[in-house]
């Protein structure tokens, strides 16, 4: 278990339901390719046995989100994923929770690296990249179709921005830029 000054992060079980009605949420999920999927308290049951997923809570909310972890064994990195349920959000959760996991992941349990990506249109995300320590490490162009238009060359389209997070500062590549505003579509 973690706790920062106002959550607590600890095993998922409990808050399962809920998880799975946030990740079928498709405003929530509009810069996630998890709104192609439809999911199930069956899929994320399975996806958990093989992956680590942790709820975020309070003192006084059962859950005010979740985080997912895959492990890298092999090269010693960690890759690590987050949501905030809609009422929850712009309070300051996402930084929060995202800053403590990522800096336990790199201390306390040894990674070399935490990594992390968002699209660049997720600009709450591009936030929390930056007030937890990652730096830009990549950017893959026009990478994910975010609306789909009657025409292709009008489609919506964002780049995948790839970020990482050094057990030592002085490790760092370089850095955190914020990434250029999107492009006029
Ligand atoms: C991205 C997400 C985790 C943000 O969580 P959050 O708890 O709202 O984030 P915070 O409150 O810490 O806010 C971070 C920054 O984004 C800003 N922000 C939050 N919500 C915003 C919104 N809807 N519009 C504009 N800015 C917003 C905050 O003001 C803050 O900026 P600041 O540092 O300049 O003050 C949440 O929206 C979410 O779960 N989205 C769906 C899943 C997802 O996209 N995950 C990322 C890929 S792993």
């Amino acid at each position: 278990m973690i706790r920062t000054e106002r959550l607590i992060i600890e095993p998922l079980e409990a808050a399962m339901q809920q998880h799975v009605d946030w990740l079928n949420n498709q405003d929530l999920m509009r810069f996630s390719e998890q709104r192609h999927v439809q999911h199930s308290l069956q899929s994320q049951q399975l996806y958990v046995s093989l992956n680590e997923s942790l709820n975020i809570r309070t003192d006084d909310i059962e859950t005010v989100g979740t985080l997912t972890i895959h492990r890298d064994v092999n090269n010693n990195t960690v890759d690590l994923g987050i949501m905030i349920g809609v009422a929850f959000g712009g309070r300051g959760f996402g930084t929060e929770a995202f800053t403590a996991i990522s800096d336990w992941l790199i201390s306390d349990r040894f990674f070399r690296k935490v990594e992390a990506g968002c699209m660049l249109h997720n600009l709450p995300m591009v936030k929390i990249m930056a007030a937890s320590g990652f730096v830009l490490e990549g950017r893959r162009a026009q990478h994910f179709i975010l609306e789909k238009q009657p025409t292709k060359a009008a489609a919506q389209l964002s780049d995948m921005l790839y970020f990482g997070k050094f057990l030592a500062s002085k490790k760092r590549i370089h850095r955190y830029e914020a990434p250029p505003a999107p492009l006029p579509l």
